[in-house]
């Protein structure tokens, strides 16, 4: 039986890789700082659930002393994680980096946590240039990219067979930064309305943890050393989000399409990128990956839980900052009474 190990592995992008590797026969095991936020599911696959902090050495060296065939590492965020993770590779047959498309920068050098939007032209391939290494914080807006970098270079000079992905805004269930909430809680609250800035056109590239999980599962295949976009085959704007989302819950609500002009802030939802931004997956394809789903149909897998979670438990709280504020809907009403009067 082949042996798994993905390190911070209960958010969406593990949860999703759990599911697929246990699927395909694989022995999992899963590291995570907090058992109270592991997906109940996860015995009935078959995985492991093992307590540790990825950078703690010690949790480290339980999990990849005695080596594996794939080790995904969902929480190598600098050169420093990554030479912790380079002294088992020796042992690993396929690893897998999750890194981000906040690399990328456009010609102007700026990336997607820019002060100043960064503007691409056309889908990025992997051959875009990247932030460098700048030594600020991993945990700051100029930092996180550049360490990112800082990590894949660590890893893709090693010699090993590292993959690295970059995956673009992650949806999935257990996700920490469940995005969709956005629509989902106004949905819940049976608003008549959905307000859209800038009519809706704004697109940042959504990629399914079902689709990066198939693509773990190729690269385990194929062992090597390479890097990666991961994003969904298609890639829908905010209004089709919103659409999809009422669409899959039953409900239907008026489509507001905001101008300029319209008061600032208002209908920004969190794929409000203008120009859209695309990575272009033609890499992953040539690997001979198959998606699990375009976006309407892997991005059920949130929807659900989201509704779940929502309606049997306290955790709604959870996801506050991705949902309505307290003046929200108070502004969306005035606005559409504004527009009706
Ligand atoms: N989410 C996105 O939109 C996005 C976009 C591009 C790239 N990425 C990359 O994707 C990776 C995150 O994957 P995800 O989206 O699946 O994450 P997620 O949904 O945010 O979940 C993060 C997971 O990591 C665990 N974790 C965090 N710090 C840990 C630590 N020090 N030790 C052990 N476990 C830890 C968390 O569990 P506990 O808190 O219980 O430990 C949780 O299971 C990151 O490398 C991030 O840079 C994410």
């Amino acid at each position: 039986m082949r042996r798994a190990v993905i390190l911070a592995g209960t958010g969406a992008i593990g949860w999703a890789t759990v599911r697929r590797l246990c699927g395909a026969g694989y022995e999992v095991i899963v590291t995570g700082r907090d058992p109270s936020r592991v997906p109940p599911g996860l015995t009935a696959t078959g995985a492991k659930f093992v307590q540790g902090d990825r950078h703690d050495p010690a949790a480290m060296s339980a999990v990849l002393a005695s080596g594996a065939d794939l080790v995904v590492d969902c929480a190598c965020y600098t050169a420093t994680h990554a030479h912790a993770l380079l002294a088992y590779l020796g042992d690993v047959t396929s690893t897998v980096m999750i890194s981000s498309k906040a690399v990328y920068v456009d010609r102007d050098g700026r990336h997607t946590n820019s002060d100043v939007p960064p503007r691409f032209d056309a889908p990025i391939t992997e051959e875009q240039p990247t932030v460098r290494p700048n030594g600020a914080d991993y945990n700051s807006r100029d930092g996180y990219g550049a360490n990112k970098v800082a990590a894949e270079e660590v890893l893709l000079a090693s010699g090993h067979p590292v993959t690295v992905l970059r995956p673009s805004k992650v949806h999935g269930s257990w996700g920490r930064q469940p995005r969709e909430w956005y629509f989902v809680k106004r949905v819940l609250d049976r608003r008549p309305a959905v307000l859209l800035a800038r009519r809706g056109v704004g697109a940042d590239h959504p990629s399914a943890a079902l689709n990066i999980a198939a693509l773990i599962e190729s690269v385990a295949d194929r062992p090597g050393r390479r890097i990666l976009n991961a994003a969904d085959p298609d890639c829908p704007d905010g209004r089709m989000i919103a659409s999809i989302v009422a669409d899959h819950l039953g409900h239907s609500w008026r489509e507001i399409l905001l101008d300029d002009g319209a008061p600032d802030g208002l209908g920004r939802h969190p794929w409000d990128r203008v120009p859209p931004i695309v990575l272009d997956t033609t890499a992953a394809a040539r690997l001979g990956y198959t998606p699990a789903g375009d976006y309407a149909t892997t991005v059920r897998d949130e929807i659900e839980w989201l509704v779940e979670v929502a309606t049997s438990s306290h955790r709604e709280s959870d996801f506050g900052e991705w949902g309505p504020g307290p003046r929200d809907y108070a502004d969306e009403d005035a606005y559409r009474r504004l527009l009706d009067a």
